[in-house]
């Protein structure tokens, strides 16, 4: 079996073996290596960058992956070139990027599920993804190379979720650490973003401020 980072590990924990996935951004293509190792069927990953999709063909080739089938596009546009797809991964991106990705999620009734690491801002994805009719069905957070990843399975439906729940997350591991770190990041962020830039600063201070509310 393909060896990956803890991170790709973890994600690959939320796919299930009858899940039919369309990993979007899948650069080197890895993920999608190990889940049709792991579970001999087919898998589609997609880039917008050819480059990307050169390598991630090298690593097919590499590692015998014939399952993996790949497609160049932007988000969603390749949606229809991949048969019965159910399951979207979009991993390793930040939130501006994934939100636009998704904008038009709620009207694509065959996706089911979403494996979601943003790299920025879960607190905005979680509340798109609620809005666009998704509830988080789990979430953990995996520490890695000195950097705090939450993973986060959404599935199509409503739940109700406290102040909290979509603050920081609906997982119980490593909370405190998590936001320890997150408080020390915003700090930092703090001391470089001028005073000019207030609504910014205040956005910030206003996250620390339920940080802290939250941390036992
Ligand atoms: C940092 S890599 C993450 C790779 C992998 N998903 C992971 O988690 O390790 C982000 C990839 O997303 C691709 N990407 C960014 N925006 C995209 C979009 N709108 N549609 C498809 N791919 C996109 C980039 O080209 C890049 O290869």
């Amino acid at each position: 079996m393909i060896k990956l980072s803890l991170r790709l590990k973890e994600i690959s924990e939320y796919i299930d073996e009858k899940d039919v996935v369309l990993d979007i951004g899948c650069d080197h293509a890895l993920l999608d290596i190990f889940l049709s190792q792991k579970y001999k069927k087919r898998y589609y990953a997609s880039d917008l960058r050819e480059s990307a999709l050169e390598m991630a063909k090298k690593n097919i080739q590499k590692y015998s992956a014939e399952n993996v089938i790949l497609k160049c596009g932007n988000g969603l546009s390749v949606l229809d070139e991949c048969e019965k797809v159910d399951t979207l991964v979009i991993s390793g991106m930040g939130y501006y990027t994934i939100t636009k990705i998704l904008s038009n999620i709620k009207n694509k009734k065959s996706i089911k599920k979403l494996v979601i690491q943003s790299n920025s801002n879960t607190y905005e994805i979680r509340k798109f993804l609620l809005k666009n009719d998704f509830f988080i069905d789990k979430e953990k957070v995996v520490f890695e190379k000195n950097i705090y990843y939450i993973i986060s399975c959404f599935k199509r439906g409503k739940k109700k979720y406290t102040k909290k729940d979509i603050t920081v997350g609906i997982f119980t591991n490593d909370v405190n650490k998590y936001i320890e770190k997150e408080i020390k990041k915003n700090n930092i962020l703090l001391n470089i973003i001028p005073k000019k830039h207030f609504i910014k600063r205040y956005k910030i201070k206003n996250k620390n401020k339920y940080l802290k509310k939250f941390y036992k």
